[in-house]
């Protein structure tokens, strides 16, 4: 049994990619841009188009998964020294940057000391970086390097748009709005303010190549799955590559695809949602479930969050709420001034998940 398109893990190589040709030749297409972002809900695929993409390039790269903030020098530094490994893969970095204070060679692996009296310029290393040739830096989940040190990495992004002109950026984002916030490109007192920078968004596989790819998974596993079962993952996960997976997946694990597999899914969807969002509000969980059950209007979802708070809401606090939901790529709101979820499994999930 070969296990391919249910492989859990990102996308490697194009054999185990389904589609997702026109994001790839996007990429390529963008490759003379400083910087391109590469955006969409979670699950949705970025990692895996990123990591194909970066795989077929005959050129140096790097890429740095940004899943924990960048709170201070030490982890800034860490990120980058590990850029800097990745691009040193063939040595072609220590006659460039060898004789720079701070930094340190052992074998390929490069080592930037964050310690403020040795702490090389970020700014000196990138223009010496970019004369060694061509190179592609990819910082994934890239929102989460904005904060304390974002400024640091934004005047990093300007320095190299302004001057390195061998040099992409690729930043990939979930959270599509806290990019933007990051980047600031419309504050003018940002470093990249008024930059063009160019944007590929990845969307839900259409209702064929969701049922294809479901198809294709399980033909590759050796297992016969009932139309009606991929009808049902389908209308339920709709074209979310990361929940058709995790349905293959755990399909393959008992030998069978059925409906009892697809609802596991939803569960998985609705406490992930859950895990993330509570991190920072129980109130967006309130809110997710509010606008899964129907309740999309302002004074609609300003009521419901009332009755549930026992409380008197005001417009302020709802504002905040539906911004940061917004920001963080949950919710969009719709031409009628109506608010809705994006990712439609998580509107399934919690649509199913008792009384409202
Ligand atoms: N086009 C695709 N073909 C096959 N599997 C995919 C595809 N896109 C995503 N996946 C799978 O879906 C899951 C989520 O993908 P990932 O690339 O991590 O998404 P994201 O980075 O957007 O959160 C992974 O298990 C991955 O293997
Ligand atoms: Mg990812």
């Amino acid at each position: 049994m070969i296990v391919i398109f249910f492989d859990g893990r990102p996308k490697e190589t194009r054999e185990e990619l389904y589609g997702r040709e026109n994001e790839l030749r996007l990429l390529h297409s963008s490759l003379s841009e400083p910087i391109v972002l590469l955006t969409g809900i979670r699950r949705i695929g970025k990692t895996s188009i990123l990591k194909v993409f970066l795989n077929e390039m005959d050129i140096q790269h790097a890429l740095i998964d940004v899943r924990f903030p960048i709170t201070s020098f030490r982890t800034l530094y860490s990120a980058l020294s590990e850029a800097l490994s990745q691009l040193n893969k063939k040595g072609s970095l220590s006659s460039a940057l060898g004789h720079i204070k701070g930094i340190s060679f052992f074998g390929l692996s490069v080592s930037l000391s964050w310690k403020p009296e040795e702490r090389a310029s970020l700014l000196e290393i990138m223009d010496r970086v970019c004369e060694t040739g061509r190179v592609v830096i990819a910082f994934d989940e890239a929102q989460n390097m904005r904060g304390k040190l974002g400024h640091e990495v934004l005047s990093l992004l300007a320095h190299c748009y302004d001057y390195c002109k061998n040099t992409t950026f690729i930043l990939t984002g979930s959270e599509a709005g806290l990019l933007y916030d990051f980047l600031k490109i419309e504050d003018p007192s940002s470093p990249l303010y008024g930059r063009h920078i160019e944007e590929v968004r990845v969307s839900r596989f259409d209702e064929q190549n969701s049922l294809t790819f479901l198809k294709e998974g399980f033909r590759q596993a050796g297992i016969d799955a009932p139309k009606e079962v991929l009808e049902c993952a389908v209308n339920t996960l709709d074209g979310i590559a990361g929940w058709l997976t995790e349905f293959g997946h755990r399909s393959v694990r008992i030998g069978k695809a059925t409906n009892t597999v697809v609802e596991e899914v939803l569960q998985v969807a609705a406490n992930s949602a859950i895990s993330e969002l509570s991190h920072f509000s129980s109130e967006y969980i309130t809110m997710i479930r509010a606008l899964s059950n129907g309740y999309e209007r302002w004074g609609e979802l300003k009521e419901y969050l009332e009755r549930k708070n026992k409380r008197v809401v005001y417009d302020a606090e709802l504002r905040r709420y539906l911004v940061s939901l917004e920001k963080r790529g949950y919710v969009t709101r719709t031409d009628r001034g109506r608010y809705t979820l994006i990712d439609p499994v998580i509107k399934n999930a919690f649509t199913q998940s008792g009384p409202a």
